[in-house]
């Protein structure tokens, strides 16, 4: 019906009308960047969505113009970044995928979704479902990390979360991006190019993406770089052959902000005009913020240089999306009901379990952890330990275009002044602010001020400051990691050191002979070797949200047992980067005697390997079957194995199922991931966890063949606690 509604609406179009539906003008003036006025562009139809607007009013205003003044009455389609929660705020999607639970993606997604519409925003650019195997790169922050399997897995889940398991009224679209390759941007710089075999592309990189349109995923949005010398916006490989030829995708695509316009800075279009017309006939639909389009198109489809049926195909799909979410019957929003839908209590406490399920235990020495509130004397040191500006992360919206964060967040300082009351006296000791070498864009659109760094004089009376406060306590309290806008976009670090003087604070403390605990805050992996052999217990809590100190505490005593294993795989080094466990065996694997595969003063292992994540109890995985341990390649086998919780406490332990198969037409990697389910088990109790190994699992895609199948030969499979887990079995695919 959406199809028949649309088809019938593109046929009272004129071509200049056609255009206007694939502009995606900005909502903001952007300080140096396009200052666009929509309100006479609306009118006349030029504008099919606006993005960067989260005041109410103002969308409210400005689809009036679209629905009362332009001739066809068309809406707007209202976009923004809700990747983690509008006003209640998740942890970041890194931390999501940390929990190893996809229900926990859904059901923040759910929710930030219905807080989005009730703002106005019917289209959020998520999930982000970039593969990143190297943590320098910044964005790694925004994804589920290095595995396609995890990622896959993550991104239905975001899709079903937003948008339901249909589109419809009740939908909130997404955006999957960013397609396709952006994550293996060259030594983690963002925006750089990506060179990636079509090999790596069909088995890894694309994966997730391919998995979030099977989910129903309406539209995409194509990346920054260029993939393999040509920029991903203009790739008719990516945006044509891939996704529309061999996966049948029937959405739209919209560019990354300003990639039409970039084409010509990457020396791939001539001009402005150029830059439109590869990337129309590359099949991207809407150029999101740059008017190039707008003020091209027409004239390209004049000249004949742009066929009327190739822009037609861009809009058709608008339109009928436009129908599926029921913009056409309901316009507007009730802005007299938006802060009573954002500000529900039920969204902060789902925000607070989420973000508890999130966390991964690193280290956990002598039963450092669980905290009991004996403590007396409790010295908390570390800048971010009571920072309401970096608790969130990245891309929180309300607090970043809407003037201070409104969402009130809950630092670990303030959680823990509660939890102890007036039973213990705490220290506080936040150390110099953390500083960036260079402004962040985030920091630049908010206006946050660049602090310089902490002269010798300050660094020294901050380390005195730490030795008194930790000299004196009972208890030792370290939250660290990296300020928000040191992760994220145009954030790529060449150093994973803790930043500032958070070492040498860390080291004090540790010299004070007190138990200390170390919480980080991050975006990314950092270097803690030395954290990992001297601090007691580590908590990985990455950006845990609005009730992120809440949550971290629930997690700190226990009332929380962690159940959270890392998504990516820890460097020792940034020198280790880029760094995953999937990789291939080579001519001589790091193991054997001599004239290895690694580096002479670093292990090519991590430092914690990947599915890795500790509990306050512990668990046995035992009983490793098959259901048939000879099938044909269309067959498929059931994995059994038993989990039981050897420990005294009830907690969660996730069961990952790993395979390689030994020998075929091309290598593959020495362990992939093709299952996992977290379980939750009483003290003494076991459960039996079942996986499906089949076609889904077991095929790859051949360079030499160029087609994905199942070849036979013999697999090891693999099921415990991480992927180093040693219990094994063997399967055998005959033809
Ligand atoms: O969605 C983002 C994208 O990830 C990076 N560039 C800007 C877009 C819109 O905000």
């Amino acid at each position: 019906e959406s199809q028949r509604r649309a088809k019938e609406l593109l046929r009272k179009m004129t071509v200049d009308e056609k255009v206007g539906q694939l502009n995606q003008s900005s909502g903001i003036v952007m300080p140096g960047f396009v200052d666009q006025k929509p309100d006479d562009m609306i009118a006349k139809g030029e504008v099919g969505s606006i993005l960067w607007l989260n005041n109410t009013k103002e969308i409210n205003r400005l689809q009036h113009i679209a629905v009362d003044q332009s001739r066809l009455h068309i809406p707007i389609l209202f976009a923004f970044d809700v990747i983690h929660g509008w006003r209640t705020v998740f942890p970041v999607p890194l931390a999501m995928a940390s929990s190893w639970d996809p229900s926990v993606e859904e059901a923040a997604q759910k929710e930030a979704g219905e807080d989005a519409r009730a703002a106005g925003i019917r289209w959020t650019f998520t999930p982000m479902v970039d593969i990143a195997r190297d943590s320098r790169w910044g964005r790694i922050m925004e994804g589920a990390g290095e595995d396609p399997y995890l990622g896959s897995a993550m991104a239905r889940a975001q899709v079903y979360g937003f948008q339901g398991k249909s589109l419809g009224p009740d939908s909130e679209l997404v955006s999957v991006k960013h397609f396709a390759g952006y994550g293996a941007a060259e030594g983690g710089r963002d925006y750089d190019s990506s060179y990636i075999p079509e090999v790596l592309m069909q088995n890894v990189y694309l994966k997730p993406f391919h998995a979030a349109e099977q989910a129903g995923a309406g539209n995409f949005m194509s990346a920054y770089m260029d993939l393999n010398d040509v920029p991903a916006t203009g790739n008719r490989w990516l945006l044509t052959d891939v996704l529309r030829k061999d996966w049948g995708f029937q959405g739209f695509v919209v560019s990354d902000a300003f990639a039409v316009a970039s084409l010509q800075v990457h020396g791939f279009a001539a001009d402005p005009a150029d830059a439109a017309l590869k990337a129309i006939n590359a099949g991207l639909n809407m150029d999101m913020a740059s008017l190039t389009y707008t003020h091209n198109l027409a004239k390209l489809v004049a000249e004949g240089k742009v066929s009327e049926a190739t822009l037609d195909k861009a809009v058709l799909p608008i339109l009928a999306i436009k129908y599926q979410l029921g913009l056409f019957d309901h316009p507007y929003v009730d802005d007299t009901k938006t802060d009573a839908v954002l500000d529900r209590p039920e969204g902060l406490a789902l925000e607070r379990k989420i973000a508890a399920r999130s966390m991964v235990l690193l280290r956990n020495e002598n039963h450092t952890l669980p905290l009991t509130t004996s403590a007396k004397k409790i010295a908390v040191i570390g800048p971010l330990a009571d920072s309401i500006h970096d608790i969130e992360g990245g891309w929180t919206v309300e607090g970043l275009f809407g003037g201070p964060a409104k969402s009130h967040p809950v630092t670990v300082l303030a959680t823990l002044k509660s939890r102890y009351g007036a039973n213990a006296e705490i220290t506080f000791v936040p150390g110099p602010q953390l500083s960036r070498v260079f402004p962040s864009m985030l920091d630049a659109l908010t206006g946050v001020k660049q602090v310089p760094p902490p002269t010798e004089a300050e660094k020294a009376d901050w380390i005195n400051k730490t030795k008194a406060a930790t000299a004196d306590a009972d208890l030792v309290i370290a939250v660290m990691g990296e300020a928000a806008s040191m992760s994220g976009e145009a954030a790529s670090q060449a150093s994973m050191a803790l930043p500032g003087i958070q070492q040498e604070m860390l080291e004090t403390a540790v010299a004070s002979g007190k138990p200390v605990v170390l919480v980080l805050e991050n975006g990314r992996p950092l270097d803690i070797t030395w954290a990992s052999e001297h601090v007691p217990a580590i908590l990985e809590a990455w950006y845990p949200g609005t009730e992120g100190g809440n949550a971290v505490a629930d997690v700190l005593f226990g009332d929380v047992n962690p159940g959270g294993k890392l998504p990516v795989s820890w460097a020792r080094s940034v020198g280790q980067e880029p760094l995953y466990y999937n990789h291939n065996l080579t001519h001589e694997p790091e193991d054997r005697p001599t004239f290895t595969s690694r580096y002479w003063d670093v292990e090519s292992k991590p430092l914690y390997v990947f599915g890795y994540g500790l509990s306050y109890t512990s668990f046995n995985f035992s009983n490793l079957r098959l259901s048939h341990d000879h099938i044909r390649a269309s067959e498929s086998t059931e994995v059994s194995v038993d989990v039981t919780n050897t420990g005294s406490v009830a907690g969660d332990a996730v069961a990952e199922l790993y395979i390689h198969q030994r020998a075929g037409s091309a290598s593959r990697p020495v362990r992939q991931l093709e299952g996992f389910e977290r379980v939750t088990l009483k003290p003494g109790e076991t459960q039996t966890v079942k996986f499906t190994l089949g076609k889904d699992e077991l095929e790859f895609w051949s360079p030499q063949t160029k087609a994905w199948g199942v070849e036979p030969g013999a697999f090891d499979v693999w099921a415990g606690g991480d992927s180093k887990a040693s219990l094994n079995t063997l399967l055998t695919v005959t033809q």
